[in-house]
């Protein structure tokens, strides 16, 4: 009998691609990235496996060709590139990865909070640029307090929760808005206070964002929130990011509508140097290095290859979409 075919739209650790080579046929596609959607549709067309990432669109259209298609596993927390009702129409089982990443990702959000309110990467483009030219003045290069300050978290999930943990020590008061609250004792324990989402906006010094992308957080965060923002408020985004309105956020950064904003997610990814926030000297830029630790992407690995082998063995996966 032969082995069940794999697709891989990349190359994963070594140790990953060699156990799945002991069990399948693996196709590992390298070159463009992503994928071209022609070479997926083809490929997929004999896969009865598929490891992707969140970059690759498995849409309608691909499931629709992927005849043979047992299991997805995607190497990502994220799941919004995968077009669930069809994939379950299909009996298609979807495994990801969460927990292993929430803590490189709350580290990232953390850092970039900082890295927002204290004006870190501002001050080192200044100085790779030639332009540190006054030292320590009274009003050089200043940043904010972060003790005493509000942060909004919004998205209380397991990243979220991440967050709230590690910016106790760090003296703010912690609010969030999620579309479910927390227990009393699990609001004690992260000190953490429910707002409406408007209040998490008004009255926010910084704002980071932990809510999944779906059609309902689209574009969530626009100029109707924006505009709510404190003038000397910062937007930290390390989830999706078409959950921000670019257009709107550039304009309310470019009228000063809020002080600063951190991404590492973008509505397109990568941008490019000529992109409007590269331009902007209160816009930190990170190229989606949430879950970017060589730890955290070897257990990513490991549960990618787990939840595929096991889904295709009918086993119940370490992590799956359907259930979880
Ligand atoms: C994910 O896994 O979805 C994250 O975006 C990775 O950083």
């Amino acid at each position: 009998m032969s082995k069940p075919r794999i697709l891989l739209t990349r190359r994963l650790h070594n140790f990953a691609i060699k156990e799945l080579k002991k069990r399948y046929d693996v196709y590992v596609h390298s070159g463009t990235i992503p994928m071209p959607k022609g070479k997926l549709l083809s490929k997929i067309s004999q896969a009865d496996g598929l490891v992707c990432f969140p970059y690759d669109m498995i849409d309608r259209e691909v499931i629709e060709n992927a005849k043979k298609l047992k299991v997805i596993s995607t190497y990502s927390v994220g799941y919004d590139h995968i077009d669930l009702q069809k994939a379950k129409s299909h009996k298609i089982k979807i495994g990801y990865t969460p927990d292993v990443l929430t803590n490189a990702t709350a580290d990232l959000a953390v850092a970039l909070l900082l890295d927002s309110m204290r004006r870190i990467t501002e001050g080192d483009r200044m100085i790779r640029n030639g332009n540190w030219k006054v030292v320590f003045g009274a009003h050089d290069y200043v940043g904010m307090d972060i003790e005493g300050k509000t942060i909004g978290i919004f998205g209380i999930g397991r990243i979220g929760r991440a967050v709230a943990k590690r910016i106790i020590p760090f003296g703010m008061k912690i609010t969030y808005h999620s579309r479910n609250r927390l227990s009393r004792k699990e609001e004690k324990e992260l000190n953490a206070k429910y707002v409406s989402l408007d209040d998490l906006f008004k009255k926010s010094d910084v704002v980071t964002i932990h809510v999944p992308y779906t059609k309902d957080t689209h574009e969530i965060v626009n100029m109707h929130l924006l505009k709510k923002m404190k003038k000397t408020s910062h937007l930290i985004n390390t989830s999706r990011g078409k959950i921000i309105n670019e257009k709107d956020l550039i304009k309310a950064l470019k009228s000063n509508l809020i002080a600063g904003a951190a991404l590492d997610v973008f509505e397109k990814e990568p941008i490019g140097k000529n992109h409007e926030f590269v331009k902007m000297k209160n816009v930190v830029l990170a190229p989606h290095i949430g879950s970017s630790t060589s730890e955290t992407r070897k257990k990513m690995a490991e549960i990618t290859i787990k939840n595929l082998i096991y889904g295709l063995e009918g086993k119940k996966m370490i992590y799956s979409v359907n259930t979880d």
